[in-house]
């Protein structure tokens, strides 16, 4: 190996790792894991499809990747539970968790219904706050900790139209991310944020109107969409032991410039 593969190896490496990402089967999540298994770790891929998570494994074996996949529902505790233990039985060691489950509805402020409502928080937030309580206590017995990747939004920073308990969230998984973060920064255990601009995908292809999609244009100085794989340097930051060391709460914005745009 040449000095600068192996210097880059030991700052961003994740060989022998174990990652756990819920949410893997989905476009972000597949692509993250595509970057963090390349990078070396293994990968467990948690999701709600059965499907979805076959297929995803079927493209991360074209990459050499070595992955395997559990069902979870990260609304229910007694699943997130389970899918630890399935990831103990199967690795021993669970060293990072990506948090990359989401859902999305658009509506109108006065048509927002609070059934609705509940159940974008109870897989935005709630299911990521038991999820890390879950991993975090498993991770407080590994001899070095562990990493948890949380993935927010623009809508973290600042509203959008329409979406509404969406951002409220997602503005919600900065602030878990950053308690976390502060709370356990002396146990080994890092906790930070990815926050996307725009990745047209499942979840928000149904809202991308063309007037929406003008705006979106408009904010972003960058004028285009990301590629999810543009997500994946910052993810092996934050995620990584060496290089990502001293970074714990960073709410880091993958967004084109939306976030500095004035308009
Ligand atoms: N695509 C974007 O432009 C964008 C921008 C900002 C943030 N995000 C966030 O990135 C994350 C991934 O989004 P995506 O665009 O890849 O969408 P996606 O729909 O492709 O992926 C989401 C995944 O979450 C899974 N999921 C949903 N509910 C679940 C549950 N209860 N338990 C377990 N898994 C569940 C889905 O099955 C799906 O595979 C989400 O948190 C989303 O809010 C996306």
């Amino acid at each position: 190996m040449s000095t600068s593969s192996l210097y880059l190896e030991k700052l961003f490496g994740l060989n022998g790792k174990v990652a756990v990402i819920i949410g893997g089967a989905g476009e972000l999540g597949g692509a993250l894991a595509a970057g963090i298994g390349q990078a070396g770790a293994h990968l467990i891929i948690a999701d709600m499809s059965e499907s979805a998570c076959q297929s995803r494994l079927e493209k991360l074996n074209t990459l050499g990747v070595s992955a395997e996949y559990l069902i979870v529902d990260i609304t229910n505790r007694e699943s997130i539970k389970s899918l630890l233990a399935g990831a103990l039985k199967k690795t021993g060691q669970v060293n990072m968790l990506v948090n990359c489950a989401g859902i999305n509805v658009g509506t109108p402020f006065l048509e927002v219904d609070p059934a609705t409502w509940d159940k974008i928080f109870a897989v935005n937030l709630k299911g990521m706050m038991e999820s890390c309580q879950v991993f975090i206590e498993s991770m407080l017995k590994n001899e070095n900790g562990g990493s948890i990747l949380n993935i927010g939004s623009v809508n973290s920073d600042r509203p959008l139209s329409l979406v509404f308990a969406y951002a409220a969230s997602k503005a919600g998984v900065v602030s878990l991310t950053q308690n976390i973060a502060q709370e356990f920064a002396c146990k080994k255990i890092r906790c930070n944020a990815i926050c996307p601009g725009f990745f047209p995908a499942e979840q928000n292809r149904k809202i991308l109107s063309e007037e929406r999609v003008a705006n979106i244009m408009k904010g972003t100085p960058m004028k285009r969409y990301g590629s999810p794989d543009e997500l994946v340097g910052a993810a092996l930051l934050l995620l990584s032991q060496n290089a990502g060391s001293y970074m714990t709460g960073a709410a880091v914005y993958v967004d084109g410039g939306f976030t500095c745009s004035w308009f």
